[in-house]
Order: structure tokens, then sequence, then C-alpha cells
């Protein structure tokens, strides 16, 4: 039998009711397949710092590390919430562990189930065909650049006087732009082969750089991809516009963090959104919405994002890929069927179709074995 120990993070908000989904489903997944998932929980977020006063302990890097995949569910809440540049943050905990791991290449497939087209923004004659892969850089740009705040600025204060002023920056070497830009190539070759590389080259100087080496890469490995360059204010409209000219997109981290919430709206909603951050280690998958603290603990929140990102940890930590197209199916059966949670009904939906977290997940566990 095959083992695969799993690092489990469930975090703050919503992030232990969605855990518990996907560990019900990959018990349900092991047996199938003759595997043991192991499971390590560790600390990190807002109760890493209610805990331990750090939001990523040092328990919870050795576990994440030791393990074969980690998979994080949502961190993050009010209770947390400070400008206090002194104080821990939850964010600092989900920063600091993809430096940690090196998790450079962060993947987000935005893909539409045609059972939840009524439940996107968009009408449903823009979003035929839509199917794409937003490749975000994740440990570099404006999210680790240089940043501090100052006092006594000459001229910094409303009134003209000595104030305070504060900056961030976009750095990007070289050799970061070009190792996701060969994610991103590599990617598009298993897909539509097609990429949108996003910048704003009209104005930034990192920009340039990351056009410049996009274009020196694609041309001497990847000239057989499709390259388009696109400036991330037209990306924006584009998404919305139309969504189907997209195949592979890949950016920096901010321009990747906005566009891929946006995106997400396509799919009908941020619930849906799963992803991966890959490095040259262990790998870290966790649904790309927050932890949704107005619900937290109500028992409605969506669990499909975790286990769409359950099924992106098959596929690319343990190349389980049956197991992954099974789970997979067995979502898209129980959409097709007309089960909801709140956040994907639509006016249509009747009520009884209408549940929570634990039915959510009961159902897919229910689907895998039927
Ligand atoms: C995401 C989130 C995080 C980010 C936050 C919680 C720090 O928005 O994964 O997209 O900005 O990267
Ligand atoms: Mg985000």
């Amino acid at each position: 039998m095959t083992t695969y120990s799993i690092c489990l993070l469930p975090g703050d908000g919503i992030g232990p009711e969605i855990t518990a989904e996907a560990v019900k489903v990959l018990g349900v997944i092991g047996k199938r397949h003759a595997t043991e998932f192991t499971f390590a929980e560790a600390l990190l977020g807002g109760i890493a710092i209610d805990e331990t006063g750090s939001p990523l302990p040092e328990d919870t890097l050795v576990k994440a590390k030791a393990a074969d995949a980690v998979l994080l569910a949502a961190i993050g809440g009010p209770k947390w919430d400070t400008t206090d540049p002194a104080k821990p943050r939850p964010e600092q905990g989900l920063l600091g562990i993809r430096k940690a791991l090196e998790l450079y290449a962060n993947l987000r497939p935005v893909k539409l189930f045609p059972a939840l087209l009524a439940a996107s923004s968009l009408k449903p004659e823009y979003l035929e065909g839509v199917d794409m892969l937003i490749v975000r850089e994740l440990t570099g740009g404006l999210y680790f650049g240089a940043r501090d705040r100052e006092t006594d600025v000459a001229g910094a204060s409303s009134d003209g006087g000595p104030g305070m002023r504060a900056y961030d920056t976009m750095a990007y070497s070289e050799f970061e732009i070009e190792r996701i830009a060969r994610t991103a190539f590599e990617a598009a070759r298993l897909r539509g082969c097609k990429v949108h590389s996003v910048d704003k080259a009209n104005v930034l100087e990192s920009s340039r750089l990351w056009r410049e080496v996009v274009h020196r890469l694609h041309a001497v490995e990847f000239s057989d991809v499709e390259l388009l360059d696109q400036l991330v204010d037209n990306t924006a409209m584009q998404l919305i516009r139309n969504p189907a000219q997209f195949d592979v997109v890949v950016t920096e981290n901010m321009f990747g963090d906005i566009l891929s919430d946006e995106a997400s709206m396509l799919t009908g909603s941020l619930g849906m959104l799963a992803s991966a951050s890959l490095g040259d280690g262990t790998a870290l998958y966790e649904p790309s919405h927050g932890s949704a603290p107005d619900i937290a603990g109500q028992g409605i929140a969506n669990p499909l994002a975790m286990l769409l990102s359950v099924e992106m940890m098959l596929r690319y930590s343990f190349a389980m890929n049956d197991a992954a197209d099974e789970l997979a199916a067995a979502i898209e059966a129980v959409l097709a069927d007309g089960w909801r949670t709140r956040d994907i009904a639509d006016a249509e939906t009747p009520a009884e179709r209408i549940v929570g977290t634990v039915a959510m997940g009961g159902l897919v566990a229910e689907r895998l074995v039927s």
C-alpha cells in the first residue's frame, strides 16, 4: 500500500470546516486506490498567533517540509486586522510559508462547470469556451519587495509639515521571471498552447524586464507556443469582455492576485477556485478564497474549492490522475444533480437543493463510491 503524508493547515474562519470535508473525501479516495493518506495538523495564521504568538510557528514549517504535500484551507479574519506594522498578521504566515517552501508558481485554473452557468455574473453567451489557467508568480514582486514607513518626512503631512510616508517595491530578477515563464509555457504545451503574458510595461521598469525575459525564453525554447503581451488594465477588461480568448495567463504576484479573484467570478463563485503552489520541493494546495469570517461556524461554506485543490494535489504531488479524474467527475455530477451551497445557488435553485458544508462534502464522497 502506498502512503502519502499530508500536512493540514486548517487556519481560520471556515478553514476547519472545509478541511474536515477534504479529509473525509481523501478517506474514500484512499480506500478506492489502495493508498493511505496520513495527516499531520499544524497551526497557521490567526489561530497560530493566538496559540503561539507567531503566524508561522517553527513546528508548522517542520511539519510542512516533512510532508509529501501541504493542504491549506484559509487564514485571516477581523480579529487580527491591524495596520500596526509591529503587530503580527495572519497573512504573514501564508506569505512566510510560500517563501520558506519557495513556492514560486501559483496555478489557478478557471474552468466553468456547465451546471453553474446561471451562477456567474456574466451572461452565458460570454462564458462559452472559458477554460484558462492563471499562473501567478508567488514569491516575488510587490509582496516581497523592500517596504517601509518613514516618519518625519518633510512635506509629507497634509498641512505641508513633516509627516509619514510609506513605500512598497516591485522588483524582479531575470531568474525569477524566467522560471515562472517556463512554468507557464510548459503548462501551455499541455493545454491550448497559448500564453498571455500580462504586465504594465508601458509604465513599470520591472514589467519591461518581465517582457524582455519572457520573449527571450520564448524565442529560444518555446517558439511553438503562441505568446501575446497584454497590459494588466486591458486584461482586467478582457476577462469580462471576452474571457474565452485566454488559455494560460502568466503574471507577477500582485497582478495575479487581483486578476484571479476577478476571473473566479466567471465560474460563479470564489468558492469554486482551487490553486496549487509549486516550487522545487513540497507543494502546497489551497482554495483561492479567504477564510470568510462572516459565515464561519455556520456550516454553510462551500467546500468545493477545497476539494478541487485536493484534486490538484492528487495530480501534481501524487501522480494519482485516475483518482483526480474521479474526484473531478464526482464534483461535476453533484452539481449536475442540482446540489448547491448558498454561494452558488441562484433564484431558480429549489430550497431543498441548497445544502451546507458537511452535506456537500458527503454528496461528493457518496458519488465517489457509487
Ligand atoms: C490569495 C490571498 C492572499 C494573497 C492573502 C490572504 C495574503 O488573497 O491567496 O490570493 O494576497 O496572496
Ligand atoms: Mg487573493
